[in-house]
């Protein structure tokens, strides 16, 4: 068991209140999107109380999840944004699937190339899934678009939501898998041991500015 001075802070509070609200939200959003794309499964709309009550919350439920995400967007950019060392990722990307990378240093930084990937394809999602919801939410605008409008945006919403929905599956599924990542989630720290291992680059980053902000204390002392 990790003592306290072992856990490093992965993800602030107010980041892990979002995340765990946009997943909230998202689940009742996509719930009740499913039971409409899939007649076989309509009693899922029962989950938000009635089916009228979830024709009128999932338009505001998927607002939230893009609020939402607009913050998660503002927070972690900077750490979602290519680098040249995602190669490596990449090139070893099995080792890393099946927890085979011990040797060699990957140079990973706070995120991996696929999870990079995935930020990307689910911010790309969630914005085709507002542009196109808010064309055709029949209660505001829908009525200022012709109909061929409308058909395109309920295609592009059923493929952006069903794909975001599956990113969510895959997202889901790494976190399960890279042990360890859900308790960060939720508390904020992870162990050393675990940033090591996953995130060897954004390790050393730290441990840097640790270092020089103790130089700098015993310098000014
Ligand atoms: C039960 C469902 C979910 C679980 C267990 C989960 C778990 C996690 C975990 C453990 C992390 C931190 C990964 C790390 O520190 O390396 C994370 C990050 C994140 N999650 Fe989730 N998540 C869930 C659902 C969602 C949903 C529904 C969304 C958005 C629609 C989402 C968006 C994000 C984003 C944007 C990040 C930051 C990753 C990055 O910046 O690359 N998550 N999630």
């Amino acid at each position: 068991m990790a003592s306290n001075t072992d856990m490093i802070l992965r993800t602030k509070f107010a980041e892990r209140l979002c995340h765990w609200a946009i997943v909230f939200c998202f689940f009742l959003a996509a719930i009740s999107g499913i039971s409409w794309f899939f007649p076989t499964m309509s009693w899922m709309s029962g989950f938000l109380g009635t089916p009228q009550m979830a024709r009128l919350l999932h338009p505001f439920l998927g607002i939230a999840v893009f609020a939402g995400l607009c913050y998660m967007f503002m927070r972690f950019v900077g750490y979602n944004m290519s680098a040249r060392t995602d190669a490596i990722w990449f090139r070893r990307v099995k080792e890393v699937l099946l927890n085979k990378h011990d040797g060699e240093p990957l140079q990973i930084g706070k995120y991996n190339a696929g999870q990079k990937v995935l930020f990307w394809l689910i911010m790309a999602s969630i914005l085709a899934l507002l542009i196109s919801g808010l064309i055709m939410w029949r209660a505001y605008f829908a009525e200022y678009f012709p109909i061929p409008v409308l058909r395109l945006a309920i295609l592009a919403h059923s493929v952006a939501g069903i794909g975001l929905i599956l990113l969510i599956v895959g997202h889901i599924y790494l976190a399960i898998w890279v042990r360890g990542s859900i308790t960060g989630m939720v508390t904020g720290y992870v162990s050393r041991a675990w940033a090591r291992q996953h995130h060897d680059r954004w390790y050393g980053e730290l441990k840097e500015r640790k270092s020089n902000a103790a130089e700098a204390k015993g310098n000014g002392a």
